[in-house]
């Protein structure tokens, strides 16, 4: 059976935007319950080791300077078969192809700003959110 834990990050396009309480709200009117939360902003150096699955990729530099462009909001989030929900929850990676009333298609505006990151696999969500959380910060 699938895990209860996926990671977020409302992304520096979202925070700025002033997104953060409405993409919140959303997450919680979904039915995931948020165990740890924080207000930080990634450097160069933890943003590339974040997405270092992408390093060889054509966009690694253009995704890097975007995840550091401002302040994000990690959460740790717990729900029954998390990822894959989730993954339904902020829709698809370009907002374009996003589903009507998912979180990229109501607050993204292109593929690069894509409003909100959510884990891809059981395995990426405990290595995400123990790169952002210990254990006991989370409630
Ligand atoms: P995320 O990891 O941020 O939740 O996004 P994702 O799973 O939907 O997409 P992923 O394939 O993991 O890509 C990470 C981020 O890189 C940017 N990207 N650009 N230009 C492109 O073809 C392209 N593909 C991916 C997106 O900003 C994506 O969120
Ligand atoms: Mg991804």
């Amino acid at each position: 059976m699938s895990g209860k834990t996926t990671f977020t990050m409302i992304k520096p396009d979202a925070v700025a935007n002033g997104h953060t309480g409405k993409i919140i709200d959303h997450i919680i009117e979904k039915g995931f319950k948020i165990v740890a939360m924080k207000y930080t902003r990634l450097s160069d150096e933890k943003a590339g080791e974040f997405y270092d699955i992408h390093r060889e990729r054509p966009f690694f530099k253009d995704l890097v300077a975007f995840m550091t462009s401002g302040p994000i909001v990690a959460a740790v989030l717990e729900k029954e078969n998390a990822v894959a929900d989730f993954r339904n929850v902020i829709g698809a990676t370009d907002p374009q192809k996003a589903e009507a009333g998912t979180i990229r298609n109501l607050y993204a505006k292109s593929i690069d700003a894509n409003a909100i990151h959510g884990s891809d696999s059981d395995e990426n969500a405990n290595r995400e959110a123990s790169f952002f959380f210990s254990a006991f910060e989370r409630f």
